[in-house]
């Protein structure tokens, strides 16, 4: 299937690790101009980012009008960017309620300042895409995370405001939700885990893992970033052109609406 993107501009936010990184390839394969947005930049032992690549930080207002002054001609907009609370629920009080403001302001209101940044642009020029990554927790009361649960549910509803205001645009928004993905983010749900275990009980991360998929996900199987991005590249083509306000679960079944 031939997606015919050649040529289009396609602003990538947590483009420098995990799943941002590997939608930022893909979008580069497929002959798109990619500008990359991170805090900081892939670390020198992955493979050279080539293509643009700015630092800065989804929550300054100053670090995106920079970067959607640079932007103006952008065609589709993917927000990877995601953080946990770094502390874990079970029951949810174990998390300190001032845990909460960081995660909602990078997960929710980092996605709201960079659509408040780019949307005018694209609305402009008339046609386009938004893609923001959620996750099954925000669909489900997740208790490992709660603020991280909350965020991620905010993102869900926020896209679907955002679908419906472009809509008469031309320009698109919808949502993925990833189920389990072994990155950063994944690693440290078990690092947090075994930390608080007494030394006989812990396990390797691969152990743990092979573990908590099987609990989870009906086809018990890890997904992949290459899996994200091929969904993003359809997302963003013409063959998509019907989809949006929608949140898409590639979590091997793990939610189901029935
Ligand atoms: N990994 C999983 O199992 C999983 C599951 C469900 C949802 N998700 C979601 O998918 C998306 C990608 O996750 P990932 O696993 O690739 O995470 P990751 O931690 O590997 O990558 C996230 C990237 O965001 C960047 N970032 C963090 N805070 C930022 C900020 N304030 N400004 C700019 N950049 C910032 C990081 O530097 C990093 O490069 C996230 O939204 C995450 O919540 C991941």
């Amino acid at each position: 299937m031939q997606m015919n993107l050649q040529g289009q501009t396609v602003a990538v936010f947590g483009a420098a690790r995990g799943i941002g990184r590997a939608i930022a390839d893909i979008f580069h394969e497929e002959q798109c101009c990619v500008l990359g947005f991170d805090l900081t930049p892939p670390d020198s032992t992955s493979s050279p980012m080539d293509y643009a690549f700015f630092a800065g930080d989804v929550t300054s207002s100053s670090d995106l009008k920079a970067f959607a002054d640079k932007a103006v001609a952008v065609d589709h907009v993917v927000f990877c960017v995601g953080i946990g609370s770094g502390s874990f629920g079970f029951p949810f009080w174990n998390v300190s309620p001032d845990a909460w403001a960081r995660v909602l302001n990078v997960n929710l209101i980092g996605a709201a300042q960079v659509a408040h940044a780019l949307a005018p642009h694209m609305a402009k020029r008339g046609s386009g895409s938004f893609l923001f990554f959620t996750s099954v927790a925000g669909q489900i009361g997740s208790q490992t995370d709660p603020p991280y649960s909350a965020s991620k549910a905010g993102l869900i509803n926020f896209m679907q405001c955002v679908a419906k205001d472009l809509a008469p645009h031309g320009v698109r928004a919808n949502a993925i939700a990833p189920g389990m993905v072994k990155t950063d983010l994944n690693r440290s749900v078990w690092q947090w885990g075994q930390q608080r275990l007494p030394e006989p009980q812990r396990v390797d991360y691969e152990t743990w893992a092979a573990e908590k998929i099987k609990k989870v996900s009906p086809l018990g199987q890890w997904q992949d970033p290459a899996e994200f991005a091929s969904m993003a590249i359809y997302l963003a083509s013409h063959h998509a052109r019907n989809i949006t306000g929608q949140t898409i679960n590639i979590d091997g079944g793990w939610v189901m609406h029935s």
